[in-house]
């Protein structure tokens, strides 16, 4: 059983810059919401209540996010504004942990701050800049599996062949249409070098043995500890598995994504949809390729 969930947001954005030169990246909004938020839901959309927050250098507002705020909860109250109940949920979403990662020393290392707070069970991973829109959370659909397999389950998608090397891509043997048992994992790899399309997307379940495989693992890819390679080394003793997960992705840390990500979840809002689905017309047209 699942009950606990990891969500890695100490990376310094630098695919961001300059708007993350005094921010989080996972405090950059989709419309209204900062990321981490959508990701902190789908964690409590799957039945999850203990999150553990692993943050660092300038990501003090990603804790002041999900505080209380006295003095805004005071004034909306009065003003009987719609949002107080909204931005008293907030602070009430789930049981919130937090912890510094000390250097910026890769996904790895950032993993290893939670082996204190998950101990002997398993758990869940979510990236904090990733946002994953489906009708079943992506978290959920993993957890599901790790019931039949008791193994780590690793979410994937396919990826464009000249995307690969931006991604860590696995490998395996073919179990069903959406799951392989996997035999490999190379991060950022050429190419030549990958085993497959198949690009790890953010979610993971992984067990504890998870924290032994990361011990053995030398620096990588940049000379930063790789949960990638670390992955490598649990298939010493444990199996590992992919699902190829029912829904899309949306990278926040890419500023293309960040603008694609706007446009269509504002085609999506009660709010919006319509007059904003007016405007793009509108402004297309006035477009000539
Ligand atoms: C990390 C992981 C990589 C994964 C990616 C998904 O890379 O190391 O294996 O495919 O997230 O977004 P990063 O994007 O942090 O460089």
């Amino acid at each position: 059983m699942i009950r606990k969930a990891v969500i890695p947001a100490a990376g310094l954005g630098t695919r961001f810059l300059p708007a993350t030169k005094a921010q989080p990246k996972e405090m950059l909004p989709i419309i209204d919401t900062p990321t981490i938020q959508y990701v902190v839901q789908e964690a409590v959309n799957s039945g999850i209540e203990d999150i553990l927050i692993i943050t660092g250098k300038g990501k003090r507002a990603i804790e002041d996010h999900f505080d209380r705020n006295f003095e805004l909860e005071e004034r909306l109250l009065q003003k009987e504004d719609e949002m107080y109940n909204e931005i008293m949920k907030l602070s009430d979403m789930a049981n919130l942990y937090f912890i510094r990662q000390k250097e910026m020393a890769g996904l790895g290392d950032a993993i290893m701050y939670a082996r204190q707070h998950t101990g002997d069970e398993p758990f869940a991973v979510l990236l904090g800049d990733t946002i994953i829109d489906s009708v079943m959370p992506v978290t959920q659909q993993l957890m599901d599996m790790y019931n039949q397999y008791q193994s780590s389950i690793i979410a994937v998608e396919t990826v464009p062949a000249d995307k690969v090397n931006r991604y860590g891509i696995v490998g395996g043997k073919r179990i069903s249409d959406s799951i392989l048992q996997l035999d490999q994992f190379v991060e950022k790899p050429t190419i030549e070098a990958a085993p497959s399309d198949l690009a790890i997307a953010g979610r993971y379940i992984l067990t504890p043995g998870i924290f032994r495989a990361l011990d053995e693992t030398p620096k990588g890819k940049n000379n930063e500890l790789q949960l990638t390679d670390a992955l490598t080394n649990l298939l010493k003793r444990e199996k590992v598995f992919s699902h190829t997960f029912e829904g899309k992705r949306y990278d926040i840390g890419n500023k293309l994504d960040f603008l694609k990500t706007n446009v269509e979840f504002a085609l999506k809002h009660t709010e919006f949809a319509t007059p904003f689905l007016s405007f793009l017309k509108e402004i297309v047209a006035t477009y000539k390729d």
